[in-house]
Protein backbone atom coordinates (compact mmCIF):
# COMPACT_ATOMS: atom_id res chain seq x y z
CA UNK A 1 0.00 0.00 0.00
CA UNK A 2 1.13 3.51 -0.81
CA UNK A 3 0.77 6.30 1.26
CA UNK A 4 -1.75 9.28 0.08
CA UNK A 5 0.72 11.45 -1.74
CA UNK A 6 -1.83 13.85 -0.12
CA UNK A 7 -0.66 13.52 3.14
CA UNK A 8 2.98 13.23 2.41
CA UNK A 9 2.44 17.47 1.03
CA UNK A 10 1.54 18.54 4.42
CA UNK A 11 4.12 20.74 5.84
CA UNK A 12 4.18 20.07 9.26
CA UNK A 13 1.87 19.13 11.75
CA UNK A 14 -1.45 20.84 12.57
CA UNK A 15 -0.75 23.70 14.29
CA UNK A 16 -2.32 23.58 17.74
CA UNK A 17 -1.19 20.02 18.46
CA UNK A 18 1.99 21.79 18.13
CA UNK A 19 1.50 24.10 20.38
CA UNK A 20 0.48 21.46 22.73
CA UNK A 21 3.45 19.50 22.37
CA UNK A 22 5.70 22.96 22.94
CA UNK A 23 3.90 23.40 26.37
CA UNK A 24 4.49 19.55 27.34
CA UNK A 25 7.93 20.07 26.60
CA UNK A 26 8.58 23.39 28.98
CA UNK A 27 6.58 21.90 31.46
CA UNK A 28 8.74 18.90 31.65
CA UNK A 29 11.60 21.30 31.92
CA UNK A 30 10.26 23.44 34.09
CA UNK A 31 7.84 20.96 36.39
CA UNK A 32 6.88 24.18 38.70
CA UNK A 33 6.00 26.48 36.10
CA UNK A 34 2.30 27.28 36.17
CA UNK A 35 1.22 27.80 32.16
CA UNK A 36 -1.34 29.79 31.37
CA UNK A 37 -2.75 28.90 28.13
CA UNK A 38 -4.17 32.19 26.19
CA UNK A 39 -3.04 29.65 22.87
CA UNK A 40 -6.16 27.88 21.35
CA UNK A 41 -9.52 28.86 20.90
CA UNK A 42 -11.00 26.29 23.66
CA UNK A 43 -13.92 27.74 25.65
CA UNK A 44 -13.50 26.99 29.38
CA UNK A 45 -16.65 28.35 31.19
CA UNK A 46 -19.45 25.92 32.00
CA UNK A 47 -22.38 25.70 30.07
CA UNK A 48 -25.08 28.34 31.03
CA UNK A 49 -28.45 26.59 32.73
CA UNK A 50 -30.70 27.06 30.66
CA UNK A 51 -28.91 25.50 27.68
CA UNK A 52 -27.60 22.65 30.08
CA UNK A 53 -31.18 21.76 30.64
CA UNK A 54 -31.72 21.70 27.38
CA UNK A 55 -29.32 18.84 27.05
CA UNK A 56 -30.35 16.87 29.83
CA UNK A 57 -34.36 17.04 29.23
CA UNK A 58 -32.95 15.77 25.74
CA UNK A 59 -31.22 12.86 27.35
CA UNK A 60 -33.77 11.82 29.61
CA UNK A 61 -36.65 11.78 26.69
CA UNK A 62 -34.32 9.16 24.97
CA UNK A 63 -34.80 7.09 27.86
CA UNK A 64 -38.64 7.39 27.09
CA UNK A 65 -41.15 5.55 24.16
CA UNK A 66 -42.73 8.87 23.52
CA UNK A 67 -39.50 10.57 23.25
CA UNK A 68 -37.05 8.31 21.54
CA UNK A 69 -35.48 9.36 18.23
CA UNK A 70 -32.88 7.60 16.05
CA UNK A 71 -30.99 8.51 13.26
CA UNK A 72 -32.40 12.19 12.05
CA UNK A 73 -29.93 12.59 9.10
CA UNK A 74 -30.61 16.38 8.09
CA UNK A 75 -31.28 17.74 11.44
CA UNK A 76 -34.19 18.16 13.39
CA UNK A 77 -36.67 20.14 11.84
CA UNK A 78 -37.37 22.19 14.24
CA UNK A 79 -34.03 23.14 15.11
CA UNK A 80 -33.68 24.17 11.43
CA UNK A 81 -36.50 26.20 11.53
CA UNK A 82 -35.37 28.22 14.71
CA UNK A 83 -31.64 28.51 12.85
CA UNK A 84 -33.57 29.90 9.70
CA UNK A 85 -35.41 32.73 11.77
CA UNK A 86 -33.35 33.44 14.75
CA UNK A 87 -30.17 34.19 11.81
CA UNK A 88 -31.88 34.64 8.75
CA UNK A 89 -34.67 36.21 9.21
CA UNK A 90 -36.87 32.93 8.21
CA UNK A 91 -35.26 33.21 4.40
CA UNK A 92 -34.44 29.96 4.16
CA UNK A 93 -36.81 27.21 3.98
CA UNK A 94 -35.57 23.74 6.62
CA UNK A 95 -34.54 21.73 3.49
CA UNK A 96 -31.69 24.66 2.92
CA UNK A 97 -30.05 24.36 6.89
CA UNK A 98 -28.51 20.99 7.30
CA UNK A 99 -27.46 20.61 11.10
CA UNK A 100 -23.75 19.64 11.64
CA UNK A 101 -21.63 18.36 14.59
CA UNK A 102 -19.25 21.65 13.62
CA UNK A 103 -18.55 23.92 11.36
CA UNK A 104 -14.76 22.58 10.49
CA UNK A 105 -16.23 18.69 10.12
CA UNK A 106 -18.75 20.25 7.90
CA UNK A 107 -15.49 21.90 5.98
CA UNK A 108 -13.78 18.81 5.70
CA UNK A 109 -17.09 17.64 4.06
CA UNK A 110 -17.21 20.36 1.48
CA UNK A 111 -13.78 19.94 0.42
CA UNK A 112 -15.01 16.28 0.11
CA UNK A 113 -17.68 17.99 -2.02
CA UNK A 114 -16.03 19.91 -4.39
CA UNK A 115 -13.03 18.08 -4.84
CA UNK A 116 -9.54 17.78 -6.11
CA UNK A 117 -10.74 20.01 -9.18
CA UNK A 118 -10.84 23.15 -7.18
CA UNK A 119 -8.64 25.38 -6.24
CA UNK A 120 -9.06 27.12 -3.28
CA UNK A 121 -8.11 31.28 -2.07
CA UNK A 122 -7.67 31.80 1.60
CA UNK A 123 -7.36 34.92 3.53
CA UNK A 124 -3.57 35.14 4.73
CA UNK A 125 -3.59 34.70 7.47
CA UNK A 126 -5.99 32.08 7.80
CA UNK A 127 -7.90 29.25 9.89
CA UNK A 128 -4.96 26.18 9.29
CA UNK A 129 -8.25 24.19 8.46
CA UNK A 130 -8.80 25.75 5.29
CA UNK A 131 -5.23 25.20 3.72
CA UNK A 132 -4.67 21.80 5.05
CA UNK A 133 -7.83 20.14 4.16
CA UNK A 134 -7.34 21.63 0.58
CA UNK A 135 -4.06 20.13 0.64
CA UNK A 136 -4.94 16.95 2.00
CA UNK A 137 -7.83 16.63 -1.27
CA UNK A 138 -5.11 17.79 -3.61
CA UNK A 139 -7.32 20.81 -4.17
CA UNK A 140 -6.72 22.32 -7.17
CA UNK A 141 -4.34 19.30 -8.81
CA UNK A 142 -1.75 20.28 -5.92
CA UNK A 143 -1.21 16.20 -5.53
CA UNK A 144 1.23 16.52 -8.17
CA UNK A 145 3.40 19.37 -6.69
CA UNK A 146 4.62 20.78 -3.28
CA UNK A 147 0.21 20.45 -2.41
CA UNK A 148 0.28 24.34 -2.08
CA UNK A 149 -0.38 25.04 -5.74
CA UNK A 150 -3.85 24.69 -6.08
CA UNK A 151 -4.07 27.37 -3.27
CA UNK A 152 -3.94 31.33 -3.56
CA UNK A 153 -2.74 32.93 -0.76
CA UNK A 154 -4.80 36.42 -0.25
CA UNK A 155 -2.83 38.81 2.29
CA UNK A 156 -5.02 40.34 4.43
CA UNK A 157 -2.95 43.31 6.76
CA UNK A 158 -3.18 46.64 8.34
CA UNK A 159 -2.41 48.06 5.03
CA UNK A 160 -5.43 46.76 3.36
CA UNK A 161 -7.49 46.85 6.16
CA UNK A 162 -7.62 43.24 6.55
CA UNK A 163 -9.48 42.65 3.39
CA UNK A 164 -7.65 41.00 0.55
CA UNK A 165 -7.02 42.60 -2.97
CA UNK A 166 -9.31 40.39 -5.04
CA UNK A 167 -7.69 40.65 -8.82
CA UNK A 168 -5.34 37.52 -7.89
CA UNK A 169 -8.47 35.37 -7.33
CA UNK A 170 -8.52 32.54 -10.25
CA UNK A 171 -11.43 31.26 -11.78
CA UNK A 172 -14.00 28.82 -10.39
CA UNK A 173 -12.50 28.74 -6.90
CA UNK A 174 -13.64 27.99 -3.58
CA UNK A 175 -13.15 30.87 -1.39
CA UNK A 176 -12.60 30.57 2.23
CA UNK A 177 -13.64 33.86 4.30
CA UNK A 178 -13.98 34.05 7.83
CA UNK A 179 -15.33 37.39 9.47
CA UNK A 180 -14.91 37.87 12.57
CA UNK A 181 -11.53 36.37 11.74
CA UNK A 182 -9.44 33.71 13.34
CA UNK A 183 -6.66 35.10 13.52
CA UNK A 184 -6.84 38.76 13.17
CA UNK A 185 -10.19 39.22 14.80
CA UNK A 186 -11.15 42.14 12.07
CA UNK A 187 -14.54 41.66 10.92
CA UNK A 188 -15.11 42.76 7.38
CA UNK A 189 -17.93 45.70 6.40
CA UNK A 190 -20.93 44.82 4.30
CA UNK A 191 -19.61 46.91 1.51
CA UNK A 192 -16.49 44.77 1.77
CA UNK A 193 -18.48 41.74 1.94
CA UNK A 194 -20.40 43.09 -1.57
CA UNK A 195 -17.36 43.41 -3.45
CA UNK A 196 -16.64 39.97 -1.95
CA UNK A 197 -19.91 38.64 -3.38
CA UNK A 198 -19.51 40.30 -6.48
CA UNK A 199 -15.93 39.14 -7.43
CA UNK A 200 -16.72 35.43 -6.58
CA UNK A 201 -19.76 35.44 -9.33
CA UNK A 202 -17.39 37.79 -11.82
CA UNK A 203 -15.22 34.41 -12.17
CA UNK A 204 -17.57 31.59 -11.46
CA UNK A 205 -16.22 31.05 -7.76
CA UNK A 206 -17.75 30.09 -4.64
CA UNK A 207 -16.96 31.52 -1.01
CA UNK A 208 -17.14 29.53 1.91
CA UNK A 209 -18.18 31.74 4.64
CA UNK A 210 -17.31 30.89 8.22
CA UNK A 211 -18.97 33.24 10.69
CA UNK A 212 -18.40 30.89 13.95
CA UNK A 213 -17.94 33.68 15.77
CA UNK A 214 -20.77 35.63 14.41
CA UNK A 215 -22.29 36.00 18.15
CA UNK A 216 -19.33 38.10 19.58
CA UNK A 217 -20.36 41.00 16.72
CA UNK A 218 -21.37 43.85 19.41
CA UNK A 219 -20.90 46.92 16.47
CA UNK A 220 -24.78 46.82 15.22
CA UNK A 221 -23.15 48.35 11.85
CA UNK A 222 -21.42 45.16 10.81
CA UNK A 223 -22.64 42.16 8.88
CA UNK A 224 -23.21 38.42 10.59
CA UNK A 225 -23.97 36.62 7.95
CA UNK A 226 -23.00 36.87 4.16
CA UNK A 227 -26.55 36.19 3.44
CA UNK A 228 -26.61 40.38 4.38
CA UNK A 229 -25.56 40.51 1.44
CA UNK A 230 -27.99 40.50 -1.90
CA UNK A 231 -27.14 37.80 -4.81
CA UNK A 232 -25.04 35.78 -1.96
CA UNK A 233 -27.74 33.14 -2.16
CA UNK A 234 -26.21 32.57 -5.67
CA UNK A 235 -22.40 32.06 -4.81
CA UNK A 236 -21.95 31.06 -1.13
CA UNK A 237 -22.19 28.74 1.07
CA UNK A 238 -22.42 29.62 4.92
CA UNK A 239 -21.21 27.49 8.26
CA UNK A 240 -21.61 27.92 11.75
CA UNK A 241 -21.60 26.75 15.34
CA UNK A 242 -22.91 26.42 18.78
CA UNK A 243 -19.31 26.43 19.99
CA UNK A 244 -18.33 29.57 20.81
CA UNK A 245 -21.18 31.48 21.25
CA UNK A 246 -22.96 28.33 23.56
CA UNK A 247 -19.62 26.46 25.08
CA UNK A 248 -20.16 23.45 22.66
CA UNK A 249 -16.84 22.56 21.68
CA UNK A 250 -17.20 19.28 23.56
CA UNK A 251 -20.82 19.02 22.90
CA UNK A 252 -20.12 19.71 19.08
CA UNK A 253 -23.06 20.99 16.83
CA UNK A 254 -23.19 23.23 14.15
CA UNK A 255 -24.77 24.40 10.55
CA UNK A 256 -24.67 24.64 7.28
CA UNK A 257 -26.76 26.25 4.69
CA UNK A 258 -26.67 26.17 1.14
CA UNK A 259 -29.43 27.70 -0.54
CA UNK A 260 -31.57 26.02 -3.29
CA UNK A 261 -30.26 29.17 -5.92
CA UNK A 262 -27.03 27.96 -5.65
CA UNK A 263 -26.10 26.13 -8.48
CA UNK A 264 -22.71 24.85 -10.64
CA UNK A 265 -21.96 26.54 -13.96
CA UNK A 266 -23.55 23.45 -15.89
CA UNK A 267 -26.87 24.19 -13.86
CA UNK A 268 -26.94 21.55 -10.89
CA UNK A 269 -28.01 21.91 -7.41
CA UNK A 270 -25.30 22.26 -5.12
CA UNK A 271 -28.20 21.76 -2.39
CA UNK A 272 -28.97 18.33 -3.59
CA UNK A 273 -24.77 17.49 -4.05
CA UNK A 274 -24.70 18.56 -0.28
CA UNK A 275 -27.49 16.55 0.87
CA UNK A 276 -25.75 13.69 -1.14
CA UNK A 277 -22.05 14.43 0.31
CA UNK A 278 -23.92 14.78 4.27
CA UNK A 279 -26.27 11.56 4.35
CA UNK A 280 -23.21 9.07 2.69
CA UNK A 281 -20.74 9.75 4.88
CA UNK A 282 -21.85 11.92 7.90
CA UNK A 283 -25.04 10.09 10.07
CA UNK A 284 -26.52 13.56 11.80
CA UNK A 285 -25.30 15.88 14.67
CA UNK A 286 -26.22 13.85 18.30
CA UNK A 287 -30.07 14.18 19.38
CA UNK A 288 -28.80 15.26 22.82
CA UNK A 289 -26.69 18.47 21.22
CA UNK A 290 -29.53 19.44 18.89
CA UNK A 291 -31.84 19.67 22.14
CA UNK A 292 -29.38 21.87 23.38
CA UNK A 293 -29.01 23.49 20.56
CA UNK A 294 -32.78 24.38 20.77
CA UNK A 295 -32.99 25.90 24.19
CA UNK A 296 -29.81 27.90 23.15
CA UNK A 297 -32.04 29.74 20.24
CA UNK A 298 -35.09 30.51 22.93
CA UNK A 299 -35.06 33.92 24.19
CA UNK A 300 -33.57 32.57 27.33
CA UNK A 301 -30.97 30.78 25.34
CA UNK A 302 -29.99 33.62 23.32
CA UNK A 303 -29.98 35.81 26.39
CA UNK A 304 -27.48 33.02 27.61
CA UNK A 305 -25.76 33.09 24.68
CA UNK A 306 -25.25 36.95 24.90
CA UNK A 307 -24.11 36.70 28.76
CA UNK A 308 -21.31 33.94 27.87
CA UNK A 309 -19.61 35.83 24.97
CA UNK A 310 -19.85 38.88 26.70
CA UNK A 311 -17.73 37.37 29.41
CA UNK A 312 -15.37 35.99 26.74
CA UNK A 313 -15.13 39.67 25.08
CA UNK A 314 -14.68 41.45 29.19
CA UNK A 315 -11.54 38.78 28.30
CA UNK A 316 -10.17 39.66 25.41
CA UNK A 317 -10.43 43.90 26.60
CA UNK A 318 -8.09 43.18 29.65
CA UNK A 319 -5.36 41.63 27.41
CA UNK A 320 -5.73 44.04 24.48
CA UNK A 321 -5.49 46.32 27.14
CA UNK A 322 -2.15 45.49 28.73
CA UNK A 323 -1.06 44.97 25.45
CA UNK A 324 -1.52 48.35 24.29
CA UNK A 325 -0.43 49.67 27.64
CA UNK A 326 3.15 47.99 26.55
CA UNK A 327 2.87 49.69 23.30
CA UNK A 328 2.13 46.57 20.94
CA UNK A 329 -0.23 47.41 18.19
CA UNK A 330 -3.39 44.83 18.11
CA UNK A 331 -6.42 44.46 16.40
CA UNK A 332 -9.45 42.49 16.96
CA UNK A 333 -10.34 41.99 20.82
CA UNK A 334 -13.87 44.08 20.19
CA UNK A 335 -15.95 42.33 17.71
CA UNK A 336 -14.18 38.63 18.23
CA UNK A 337 -12.33 37.05 20.72
CA UNK A 338 -9.08 37.24 19.56
CA UNK A 339 -6.47 39.37 19.39
CA UNK A 340 -4.13 39.41 17.02
CA UNK A 341 -0.71 41.86 18.43
CA UNK A 342 2.37 42.54 16.16
CA UNK A 343 5.99 42.18 16.97
CA UNK A 344 7.93 43.62 14.01
CA UNK A 345 10.59 42.06 12.78
CA UNK A 346 10.56 39.14 15.18
CA UNK A 347 9.98 35.28 14.16
CA UNK A 348 6.56 34.41 15.24
CA UNK A 349 7.73 31.21 16.74
CA UNK A 350 10.65 32.85 18.69
CA UNK A 351 8.01 35.24 20.22
CA UNK A 352 5.75 32.59 21.44
CA UNK A 353 9.50 31.27 23.08
CA UNK A 354 9.68 34.50 24.61
CA UNK A 355 6.48 34.29 26.27
CA UNK A 356 6.36 31.27 27.17
CA UNK A 357 9.43 31.96 29.10
CA UNK A 358 9.08 35.17 30.69
CA UNK A 359 5.31 34.94 31.39
CA UNK A 360 4.22 31.12 31.41
CA UNK A 361 1.82 32.53 28.90
CA UNK A 362 0.77 30.23 26.30
CA UNK A 363 -0.25 32.06 23.38
CA UNK A 364 -0.49 30.94 18.93
CA UNK A 365 2.41 32.01 16.56
CA UNK A 366 0.82 33.72 13.74
CA UNK A 367 3.14 32.86 10.99
CA UNK A 368 1.21 28.95 11.65
CA UNK A 369 -1.87 30.59 9.59
CA UNK A 370 -0.29 31.89 6.88
CA UNK A 371 3.01 33.47 5.35
CA UNK A 372 1.57 36.85 6.44
CA UNK A 373 0.97 35.94 9.70
CA UNK A 374 4.72 36.02 10.32
CA UNK A 375 5.50 38.62 12.95
CA UNK A 376 2.37 38.00 15.11
CA UNK A 377 1.03 36.60 18.05
CA UNK A 378 -2.67 35.55 18.09
CA UNK A 379 -4.11 35.44 21.72
CA UNK A 380 -6.97 33.93 22.56
CA UNK A 381 -9.65 35.24 25.11
CA UNK A 382 -10.83 32.04 26.02
CA UNK A 383 -9.86 31.16 29.78
CA UNK A 384 -11.30 31.46 33.38
CA UNK A 385 -11.55 35.09 34.22
CA UNK A 386 -8.38 34.81 37.30
CA UNK A 387 -6.01 32.88 34.95
CA UNK A 388 -6.50 35.87 32.39
CA UNK A 389 -6.38 38.35 34.94
CA UNK A 390 -3.31 36.80 36.38
CA UNK A 391 -1.90 36.15 32.49
CA UNK A 392 -2.04 40.08 32.19
CA UNK A 393 0.13 40.74 34.90
CA UNK A 394 2.87 38.36 33.54
CA UNK A 395 2.50 40.31 30.20
CA UNK A 396 3.29 43.33 31.85
CA UNK A 397 7.35 42.30 31.83
CA UNK A 398 7.09 41.79 28.03
C1 LIG B 1 -8.58 28.07 17.16
O1 LIG B 1 -7.94 28.14 18.20
O2 LIG B 1 -8.25 28.63 16.12
C2 LIG B 1 -9.84 27.29 17.15
O3 LIG B 1 -10.33 27.17 18.39
C3 LIG B 1 -9.72 25.95 16.70
C4 LIG B 1 -11.06 25.43 16.33
O4 LIG B 1 -12.10 26.04 16.58
O5 LIG B 1 -11.07 24.36 15.74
Amino acid sequence: MNRNKCIANIKAGYLFPEVAKRRREYAQAHPDAKIISLGIGNTTEPILPHIDRGLTEGAAKLATFEGYSGYQDEGIAELRERISKVFYKGQFGIDEIFISDGAKCDIGRLQLMFGAQTPAAVQDPSYPVYVDGSVLIGAGGGWEDSGYKGITYLPCTAENDYFPDLSALKPNCLIYFCSPNNPTGAVAGREQLAVLVRAAQKNGSFIIFDAAYSEYIRDSGLPKSIFEIDEAKTCAIEVNSFSKPAGFTGVRLGWTVVSKELKYSGGESVNADWSRIASTVFNGASNISQAGGMAALDSEGLAEIRKLSDFYLGNARLIRNVLVKAGIVCTGGDNSPYIWARFPGRDSWEVFTEILEKCQVITTPGSGFGPSGQSFIRFSAFGHRADVEEACERLKKL
